[in-house]
């Protein structure tokens, strides 16, 4: 609105002044906020990213942007912007938690123009007053101020412009529209066998493999140097039974069909460790979160066999949150009793039968998941292990489930009651806290699930707090968590994917960094649409995924495949990457700009190699930067994606010349050669 009183002396003095351009109010809650991305929920106007009335330090706000770091909304000032003001903090709706803390920052044509510095719960609002003159763009970004988005929900309150004219827009910087390309080429008719090279169970655990092979069916399994034990169905190429003793056995996988025979070599290593390679399979949570069922699971397994996915080694069923009685849904089907006269763990409506699903899971080849917290509740509110660990480890095996996912939610804020604060402060801060706080109830669990007379895969869930990529193995986790929750945007699992380096030196066989789930397909957490990362996004992050050896747990309804999403899960050449028997996480070696080069050493003395794009515009390059990446004398060079050969380069005076797709990739194996 232009104000009457400077239209008024305007007016007046037209004669004998320049005309003064009165300063019109633009409110940022009028933009587009849904082009914001941040970290958790949905950007929320005039409300705080929960749903409730923006509250910062006790003071109250009509108007204004409720988001979770990390959040990013761009906007474009349209020429005559000369203000923005806000009164920034932590929203009240977290309740004083001290895992709660960000930073609010200003940049405007990439530069800081303002920082908050680092805000915590409770905290009374700053007042952030910027002057925008000649500033074309401005991006308002909350930060995670470094330790984890947990908690972080960041009210930007009764912000807006001041402005000369010009409209002001918010849109996010996007690529250019691409349709989906599909790079694999298809699997051969012949016979292939793909997926690990290696395989690890405990001695006496019933031992449950699928040769995974693609080709024509029908298709006869066979094998050679078998141990004794063991047994392999040649039609559907189940290896099942168990090794009484410790030991390796090198044993030559075979299949064969009409069109011809192929076979491998496998290392069946029976010991202590297990997931001797990143597990690879499908979680409920990412797209049927609190609506799943044991019929959708069911057909999610089916779907995984029907898709030809368990041909490229993926195995697990996982089975997230919502199993479980709920303690004040108003969903009858999460409503009844939490446990049994005994304590053992009651599921709720939807799970009639637990040992019966895990059986159907088992019969089709593949494997079965499910997910605890070490709290009272789970992070949904369900029913969870507090004081009954020893007894629902217990009963997770009887039922015959193969992985669990061990959630932190309500474990620091109910079950250590008094204790949280002093708990959270230590487990936030940047000392490593010791038994008495983030380790406890993991190394608890961890010593019921290897007692089981089953392997059960045992994955942290407390999203990398304590560095626990450095105690994680040590009580008994396989793999571990290393962020907040991933959502389907660019921000989300760039944001995640490129943070891993630090995670990278702990990832071993039986020990694997988790940046979360795999968001390609259709997600939605209940209420699915197809994932918002562009073509390019998905092949950088499956890409990304691989060289950091991640568990790849798809999070889409496997019923909805398109053929790209399919082909983009079905690359065997790329999966062979994460599957790799030596176990290294990939770290970025070389860093131009917008630009990261990713290097991963494999088992055969080969280096993959992934060329990232973090721009918005494809990047050109003459690459001849080798040394840094290990690569000398004489290197063959493949193009995974493609599954093509490139070239022959020599490191010490050659070059390749490369173009990666904005926010894309190039994913290369390097093999030297003479
Ligand atoms: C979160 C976890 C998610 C999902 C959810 C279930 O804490 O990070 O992956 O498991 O809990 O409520």
């Amino acid at each position: 609105m232009k104000s009457p009183f400077l239209f008024a002396l305007g007016f007046a003095v037209a004669v004998v002044t320049p005309q003064i351009v009165s300063a019109e109010t633009v409110w940022l809650d009028d933009l587009n906020l849904a082009s914001a991305s941040q970290g958790w929920g949905e950007p929320q106007k005039n409300k705080s990213v929960s749903g409730h009335e923006l509250t910062i330090g006790g003071q109250k706000f009509a108007r204004g942007f409720g988001t979770h770091s990390e959040s990013s909304l761009r906007v474009n000032l349209g020429g005559g912007a000369q203000k923005f003001s806000a009164s920034v903090g932590v929203d009240d709706e977290v309740d004083k938690n001290p895992a709660a803390s960000v930073e609010f920052v200003v940049r405007g044509d990439g530069k800081d123009l303002w920082r908050s510095g680092v805000m915590k719960a409770g905290a009374a609002a700053k007042m952030c007053d910027v002057d925008l003159t000649g500033a074309k763009t401005l991006v308002l970004e909350v930060t995670d101020a470094g330790d984890g988005n947990t908690y972080d929900h960041a009210d930007w309150a009764d912000a807006k412009f001041a402005t000369a004219g010009g409209k002001i827009t918010a849109s996010e910087e996007r690529p250019a529209p691409v349709a989906p390309y599909i790079l694999t080429p298809s699997a051969p008719a012949t016979p292939r066998i793909n997926g690990a090279t290696v395989f690890g169970v405990r001695p006496s655990s019933p031992f449950m493999f699928t040769i995974a092979a693609t080709g024509e069916r029908p298709m006869e399994f066979s094998a050679k140097n078998l141990p004794r034990g063991l047994k392999l169905d040649a039609k559907t190429g189940h290896i099942t039974g168990a090794l009484k003793t410790k030991g390796e056995f090198n044993v030559t996988l075979h299949a064969k069909n009409a069109l011809g025979t192929a076979e491998k070599k496998f290392r069946i290593v029976c010991g202590d460790q297990i997931a001797l390679t990143p597990p690879m399979g499908w979680n409920s949570w990412n797209c049927f979160a609190g609506a799943v069922s044991a019929d959708k699971v069911k057909r999610a397994a089916d779907a995984l066999v029907k898709s030809g996915l368990i041909n490229h080694g993926w195995t697990y069923i996982n089975i997230d949150d919502y199993w479980q009685n709920h303690r004040d849904s108003k969903d009858k089907t999460l409503r009844g009793e939490f446990r049994d006269a005994t304590g053992k763990i009651i599921p709720n409506s939807r799970f009639p039968d637990m040992k019966g699903l895990a059986d159907y899971i088992h019969n089709l080849g593949l494997k079965a998941g499910l997910y605890s917290s070490p709290g009272p509740w789970t992070c949904g509110g369900c029913a969870a292990s507090w004081q009954h660990e020893e007894q629902d480890a217990q009963t997770y095996a009887d039922w015959g489930f193969d992985y669990l996912k061990y959630d932190w939610c309500s474990y620091g804020d109910v079950a250590l009651n008094e204790m949280t604060n002093v708990m959270n402060a230590q487990l936030w801060g940047k000392t490593a806290p010791n038994d008495a706080s983030a380790i406890l109830p993991y190394k608890h669990m961890g010593k019921f699930m290897v007692e089981q007379k089953r392997d059960i895969v045992y994955s942290l869930c407390q999203y990398g707090m304590a560095d626990v990529w450095k105690w994680g193995g040590s009580v008994g986790g396989n793999c571990w968590r290393t962020t907040g929750d991933i959502v389907d945007t660019w921000r989300s699992m760039s944001g995640i994917g490129f943070k891993q380096d630090k995670a990278a030196p702990f990832s071993q066989p039986g020990n694997w960094n988790d940046p979360d789930m795999l968001i390609v397909g259709q997600v939605g957490w209940g209420n699915t649409h197809p994932t918002r990362l562009t073509p390019d996004e998905q092949y950088t992050h499956i890409s990304l995924w691989c060289l950091l050896a991640s568990p790849l747990l798809i999070g889409c309804d496997m019923e909805k495949f398109d053929d790209f999403t399919l082909n983009l899960l079905s690359n065997d050449e790329v999966l062979v990457v994460d599957q790799d028997e030596l176990g290294k996480g990939a770290t970025c070696i070389i860093n131009h700009g917008d630009v990261r080069v990713y290097e991963k050493n494999l088992a055969d003395g080969g280096r993959a190699v992934g060329f990232f794009n973090l721009g918005v515009k494809a990047a050109e390059m003459q690459f001849n930067e080798f040394a840094p990446l290990g690569l000398t004398g004489k290197q063959h060079v493949r193009d995974l994606w493609r599954q093509k050969n490139l070239a022959n380069v020599d490191a010490a005076k050659g070059s390749l010349s490369l173009t990666i797709p904005a926010h894309g990739v190039l994913l290369y194996k390097f093999t030297a050669t003479k």
